[in-house]
């Protein structure tokens, strides 16, 4: 069995993620997390928040709260969030970590070791009142396109322009409102890439199997001239890393902190250290360090694809920059968008469904069972109300949670609530048996690949088998004339039942549970071989009829959820 490093970038602390960020990264992770557990590989799958920089800050001046404070809590509810969608992270890691600290610090002291630092002075804003530099976000003024009094230093929110805040006219801090301002000198550190063109390139090129949304944009960050500039590590800000080489001051480089790009993804690693300090499992180098077996690793990481050009070019610069045996990542999955109703999920409107007001509605399987089966893999998605009711009707409620109520119920209603004997296979069932083993390859041909559609479609279709054996079989009214055949294909459909939940375990964890104790069973195993798992709950073995499997989604539902989420404003 294999060794799997599984990795979903990592959410920032800044508020809760909508379902457009779930479906593009921790969702499909956690889909291909547990299939691999279940075909019995040893997995270890780690995500965190992403806590440094302005965003963090601006939110929790907004939030009236310290910045520390505020992170600590917004990472406690994007847990329980997480918990609530069952997303089976192995650590949920913050990247203002102690652990993430020190290796962010030992990697630029490495870089800098190495020669792939240099320092670079830059002219930025200082504010004289608030005794700091300040990030564009925190310069605010009137444009100069449209006299809109309240544009940002990096764009106005008026016109849509891009700004420098040297453009702004009378410009002022956000922090204190102070107009004291003023242009000065300051130094940061800027990592080579350029120099690393040529070993990112090699290594890219030599990734043939990775989706095209993935290499087609590294190869467009690595060949149009931007992508590869040499990159400022490092930002005049208190919340962050601070810029240390090891435990001791880097001399020019007092008050500042990395850049949130680069510490964030170095969290991926010091995960997996904090998941060894919370006791949660050993030897975390054995995942990280090839030569410290590393080697045998599979690693993949999941994310939307505007995380690619970090994960493809920047912090591969880091890895190999460090001439140190990290792992680098082995498979890149990404995700195009996923749209809501005609237009965009909108955090600042409050336009879309947003993963704690997912829950409170409905659980959590009805939306991973949804996202999944649309992810956005060969473009953007979109999600609609009708789409939602009308799937999720069909496939779970029409399709699974009809077969599973049907032939629970008539075995109880025409036999006993125990798997019934008698009977044998005859030419329905040889012939059920190789469409099921057909299909099943399939879909494990699709989930080995992770192509996460097809994967979904391939499970819908077996679970369509099963309805469409009862229907063409109907055991109800064989059963008036021939009982013993009834009995054994209420026998087949039972031990479908199981066969199911094992198979949908990693789309829908929670129905997949109630399927399977149900049917009073601990045998989890995967059918490998479909005729022997046929035969898994033996006559006699006895079961529950479980409650309804799925609620059907209703029309007024539908339209109260479709107002509720239109948005505040617009
Ligand atoms: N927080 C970023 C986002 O949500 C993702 C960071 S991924 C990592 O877009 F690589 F930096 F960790
Ligand atoms: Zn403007």
């Amino acid at each position: 069995m294999a060794r799997h490093l599984i990795t979903s970038a990592i959410p920032y602390i800044n508020g809760i993620k909508h379902l457009g960020n779930l479906v593009g990264s921790q969702l499909p992770a956690d889909l291909y997390a547990r299939y691999l557990r279940q075909r019995g590989h040893e997995v270890l799958f780690l995500c965190a928040t992403d806590e440094h920089g302005t965003p963090a800050e601006l939110a929790a001046a907004k939030a009236e709260k310290p910045v520390d404070v505020y992170c600590a809590e917004m990472h406690d509810v994007q847990a329980k969030i997480a918990d609530g969608f069952r997303l089976s992270f192995d650590h949920f890691g913050r990247s203002s970590s102690p652990q993430n600290h020190k290796l962010t610090q030992a990697f630029a002291t490495r870089l800098a070791e190495v020669g792939l630092i240099k320092e670079v002075t830059e002219k930025q804003v200082y504010s004289i009142a608030d005794g700091r530099f300040l990030p564009d976000r925190y310069i605010e003024g009137t444009c100069p396109n449209c006299d809109f009094d309240s544009a940002r230093g990096d764009q106005c929110d008026n016109c849509g322009k891009l700004l420098d805040p040297t453009d702004l006219i009378n410009p002022y801090s956000t922090i204190s409102g102070s107009t004291e301002l003023e242009v000065r000198e300051t130094k940061h550190l800027y990592l080579c890439q350029s120099a690393l063109k040529d070993d990112l390139a090699t290594w890219i090129d030599s990734k043939k199997d990775w989706p095209i949304l993935t290499t087609s944009i590294a190869k467009k960050w690595l060949n149009d001239g931007d992508g590869l500039q040499d990159r400022g590590i490092t930002r005049d800000l208190d919340w962050g890393v601070a810029v240390k080489q090891g435990d001791q001051t880097w001399p020019g480089m007092e008050g500042k902190v990395f850049y949130v790009w680069f510490d964030a993804p170095i969290e991926y690693i010091a995960c997996a250290q904090e998941w060894e300090d919370a006791g949660k499992g050993t030897d975390w180098e054995r995942w990280w360090r090839t030569d410290k077996g590393a080697d045998d690793v599979t690693y993949t990481q999941f994310m939307g694809k505007d995380n690619v050009p970090f994960h493809t070019l920047s912090f591969p610069a880091t890895i190999l920059g460090s001439q140190e045996p990290w792992k680098l990542v082995d498979y890149i999955k990404s995700f195009n968008y996923l749209n809501y109703d005609g237009g965009q999920f909108s955090t600042s409107r409050g336009r879309g469904v947003f993963m704690d007001q997912a829950l409170e509605i409905l659980p959590p399987d009805y939306w991973r069972w949804w996202l999944l089966s649309h992810a956005p893999e060969s473009s953007d998605a979109e999600f609609t109300w009708e789409s939602f009711q009308q799937d999720v009707n069909k496939d779970l409620s029409d399709v699974l949670g009809n077969f599973v109520s049907r032939i629970t119920k008539f075995c109880r209603s025409k036999f006993s609530e125990a798997v019934p004997e008698g009977g044998s296979h005859g030419p329905a069932e040889t012939q059920l048996i190789a469409d099921l083993t057909t299909r099943i390859r399939a879909f494990e041909g699709h989930m080995d690949t992770i192509e996460v559609r097809k994967a979904a479609a391939e499970l819908r279709a077996i679970w369509v088998l099963g309805n469409e054996y009862l229907q063409a079989n109907a055991p109800w009214s064989t059963f008036k004339t021939d009982p013993e055949t009834a009995a054994m294909q209420v026998r087949l459909a039972l031990n479908l039942v199981r066969i199911y939940a094992v198979l949908s375990a990693a789309f829908i964890p929670g129905t997949s549970s109630t399927m399977i104790a149900a049917m009073q069973t601990d045998d989890q195993s995967w059918p490998d071989d479909v005729a022997a798992a046929l035969d898994t709950l033996p006559a006699g073995h006895t079961f529950t009829v479980p409650d309804n499997l799925f609620d059907k989604i209703t029309d007024e539902q539908r339209e109260d959820w479709a107002a509720r989420f239109a948005g505040k404003r617009d």
